[in-house]
């Protein structure tokens, strides 16, 4: 259930609802080969892949006695529960087995679990906990692209999505967090261009070859594209290898810790690195940020300006970001008014 509208809803609580009302990435499509658990803004969910190939996400709680479906096997349609094998439909949450009853037409009718929508998208499975009040994210840039993902091993930091997506898309912190990585880079940032469109932010920069490894297959346009909550990308244009990918999506376990799913893509036809190699040297990245953002204080976005904040020109794609966010949660207010309907725009 959304946390019920309150006369006075802080943004924080505007942040969480919109939250519950948007995708999040749950599990990596390749790990489905068995049952796998998650916590999405603390709902318990078991993600799993049914005998039709098709990927499922349901509560995690057996309602006979409450044990662990992930611990579960997967029969046809259903998930069966290990401890004494009640069977429940991916699709609806119904139990549609009880092995103890010699008569199944007597299975409680109210027996059934809770079953949330699960779309399959870069890699991973996608799920949203309540009606979403934007589509999940289908990026204009890629769609008429052939890429190839790779999803990464996740990475948990006690942080908020946007914390974690001001991040992943800050470019001021490269000289004194990436020093390895990147090797030097300039301090000084240019004048941004961002472009916002409601809950979606764009920039464009240059990257030219001389500036090291970062840049070792040629001269490139970097497009970062963020949108609210949870999408973050880069799409590297490179003028000879052609497109790669990295894009990240913080899953909030809780407002204040999330399971950053990541991937890398590659043109089918890419001339450069192959994607093992992308993945390592992004790899090499994100673990950089982990042990400064980790510290981050607040852990979010202080979205009720609950300590002070100074911005300068550098800033200006994360203040673009949290406009995004802040359209995301007037959208979500709306839906809950009974006002909208889902548009990514
Ligand atoms: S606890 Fe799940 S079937 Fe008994
Ligand atoms: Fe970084």
């Amino acid at each position: 259930m959304s946390t019920p509208a309150t006369a006075h809803p802080t943004k924080r609580d505007q942040a969480e609802r919109a939250m519950r009302h948007s995708w999040f990435p749950v599990a990596r499509s390749a790990d489905l080969e068995t049952p796998q658990s998650a916590v999405l803004l603390g709902e318990r969910l078991v993600v799993f892949r049914d005998g039709s190939g098709t990927a499922r996400v349901t509560a995690r709680r057996c309602p006979h006695r409450g044990a662990d479906l992930s611990q579960g096997v997967v029969n046809d349609g259903s998930i069966g529960c290990p401890y004494h094998g009640w069977e429940f439909d991916g699709a609806d949450g119904t139990c549609t087995r009880v092995p103890s009853l010699a008569d199944q037409s007597r299975i409680p009718s109210r027996a059934a679990i809770r079953a949330y929508p699960a779309v399959e998208r870069f890699g991973h499975v996608w799920t949203v906990l309540e009606k979403p009040v934007v589509e999940l994210y289908d990026p204009v840039e890629w769609r008429d692209r052939d890429l190839v993902w790779l999803a990464a091993d996740p990475l948990d930091s006690p942080t908020g999505v946007a914390a974690a997506i001001e991040n992943f898309r800050d470019v001021a912190h490269f000289p004194f967090v990436h020093k390895v990585s990147m090797g030097p880079t300039p301090e000084v940032v240019e004048p941004l261009e961002v472009r916002r469109d409601g809950v979606d932010v764009f920039m464009e920069r240059r990257l030219d070859a001389s500036s090291g490894d970062w840049a070792a297959q040629g001269d490139c346009l970097m497009s970062y594209h963020c949108s609210a909550p949870g999408f973050a990308s880069i799409s590297y244009h490179y003028e000879q290898a052609g497109l790669r990918v990295v894009a990240g999506f913080p899953s909030p376990v809780s407002y204040e810790q999330v399971r950053i799913f990541w991937g890398v893509a590659n043109e089918r036809d890419f001339k450069g690195d192959s994607l093992e190699e992308c993945l390592r040297v992004e790899e090499m990245v994100y673990l950089e940020d982990m042990p400064v953002v980790e510290h981050l204080q607040p852990r979010e976005v202080p979205w009720d300006a609950e300590v002070p904040e100074f911005s300068v020109p550098a800033d200006l794609f994360t203040l673009n970001y949290r406009r995004a966010f802040g359209e995301l949660m007037n959208r979500t207010e709306r839906l809950l008014a009974g006002e909208h309907t889902p548009a990514r725009n």
